[in-house]
């Protein structure tokens, strides 16, 4: 069974609150049973974690080591600043997928650089919870 970790960046556990008419008013408890349920259809182990900070994510990467076969990940803001997750990526050298719930190509300027996507193979964005299902599909 392949292992698949999922990792959600900050904010994402404000899902439901924040922004709506952005991000939609399911909450992130919605989201990770989405995601499990998803995974459970396509007969693969799913962890998933969430932390707003940065260390944290670069650290749960780290150890995602020969113990994961795929990473889908949506880093929030950190998508757009963090070198640091992207060396993470690299230096495990898991098949990634990034995901974004919406569609961060038109949105503020800011958000339509990703250094994610340098080493991610896909990127997904604006699909909404539909998105990690997608990224499942191509993991899987
Ligand atoms: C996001 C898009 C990012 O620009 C933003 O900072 C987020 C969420 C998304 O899922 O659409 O926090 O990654």
């Amino acid at each position: 069974m392949k292992k698949i970790l999922v990792v959600n960046g900050p904010n994402l556990n404000m899902l439901g609150i924040r922004e709506k008419e952005i991000y939609g008013s399911k909450n992130y408890k919605a989201l990770k049973r989405y995601i499990k349920n998803e995974a459970k259809k396509r007969g693969l182990k799913v962890k998933l974690f969430q932390s707003n900070h940065e260390g944290e994510i670069v650290y749960k990467i780290q150890k995602a080591y020969k113990r994961f076969d795929g990473i889908i990940i949506n880093a929030g803001a950190y998508t757009h600043t963090s070198i640091a997750i992207l060396d993470a990526l690299k230096a495990v050298n898991i098949r990634t997928v990034e995901v974004h719930l919406s569609d961060i190509n038109s949105r503020e300027e800011f958000r339509k650089h990703s250094f994610i996507s340098l080493f991610a193979e896909k990127t997904i964005c604006g699909l909404g919870f539909e998105g990690y299902k997608e990224a499942l599909d191509i993991l899987k």
